[in-house]
């Protein structure tokens, strides 16, 4: 029986349906959190609300956008109606451009959906985070452009996610003083549907980071749920500010070992 050290506390999870939102929506519920997933896969949302409440936890799902930022604040704004309040946000989604988008706009999706949505929600959720007394604010970026630079990720991915540092630092400074922390979360290669993986085919770019990751395997999004959960919960509690890298070890690994790959 897990401990109910998040309950009562009302969560939005972003991206929710699927991959890491979906691992954190299920722990965080598990600990006592109701929980609203927003996702704009309403079939696989549904389908995650459905198994958290038929394990006696308590959900919602909301369609959202993550590239529209007036739907973004619409979110958060139901959050706070449907479970009364909010405790944590966890900002996660991003948005893959369509393949016949241009480079202008790839790079304006990305960085609308993977900064701009984070840096709404954020503001959106920041009264109701407050008023909750014990608000904290986890958000999704990664070691590409958090850490390292990585030749499988774009530019744009890249820049959103360092700037999802300077914005957790910024609102870590802002909100300390009313008691909302704000930490981020940079995952080296997880498993998750978004590596669109089929069967035991596993991509080039995975084998190559399973190879130089010093635990030598990818992540699991359970275990990057782990660490929401303790960053969303009074156990970090003097924890405000940080990215947290969650790797294997990869972004402190040397990356030479990949020129002996066939
Ligand atoms: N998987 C990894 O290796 C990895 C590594 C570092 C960072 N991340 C980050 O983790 C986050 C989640 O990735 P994941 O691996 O769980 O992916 P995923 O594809 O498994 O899940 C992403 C979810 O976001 C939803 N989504 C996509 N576009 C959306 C939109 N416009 N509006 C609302 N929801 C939308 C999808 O429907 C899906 O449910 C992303 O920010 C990603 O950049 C992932």
């Amino acid at each position: 029986m897990p401990d109910l050290i998040l309950a009562g506390r009302p969560a939005l999870v972003t991206g929710g349906a699927s991959g890491l939102g979906r691992a954190a929506a299920v722990l965080l519920a598990a600990h006592g959190a109701e929980v609203m997933v927003g996702d704009i896969d309403v079939a696989a949302g549904e389908a995650v609300v459905a198994e958290i409440n038929a394990a006696g936890g308590k959900a919602h799902f909301r369609r959202s956008d993550v590239t529209d930022r007036a739907d973004v604040r619409r979110m958060v704004a139901d959050a706070g109606d449907t479970m009364g309040g909010l405790s944590i946000l966890m900002n996660n989604a991003m948005s893959n451009p369509r393949d016949d988008y241009g480079v202008d706009e790839r790079w304006d999706t990305m960085i609308e959906s993977g900064l701009s949505a984070y840096w709404a929600a954020a503001t959106a959720a920041e009264p109701l985070l407050i008023r909750s007394g014990h608000g904290s604010i986890v958000q999704i970026a990664s070691i590409a452009g958090a850490r390292m630079g990585i030749e499988f990720a774009s530019e744009a991915y890249c820049a959103a996610k360092a700037g999802i540092l300077g914005l957790t630092r910024k609102l870590a400074k802002r909100l300390g003083p009313q008691g909302v922390r704000v930490n981020c979360i940079a995952p080296g290669v997880i498993k998750t549907p978004r590596l669109r993986w089929s069967g035991s085919d596993e991509p080039e770019f995975a084998r190559r980071a399973r190879k130089v990751t010093p635990l030598q395997r990818l992540g699991r999004a359970e275990e990057v749920a782990e660490l929401v959960l303790f960053l969303a919960s009074d156990r970090a509690s003097f924890i405000t500010g940080q990215d947290i890298a969650i790797d294997g070890g990869l972004s402190i690994a040397t990356m030479f070992e990949s020129v002996d790959l066939p």
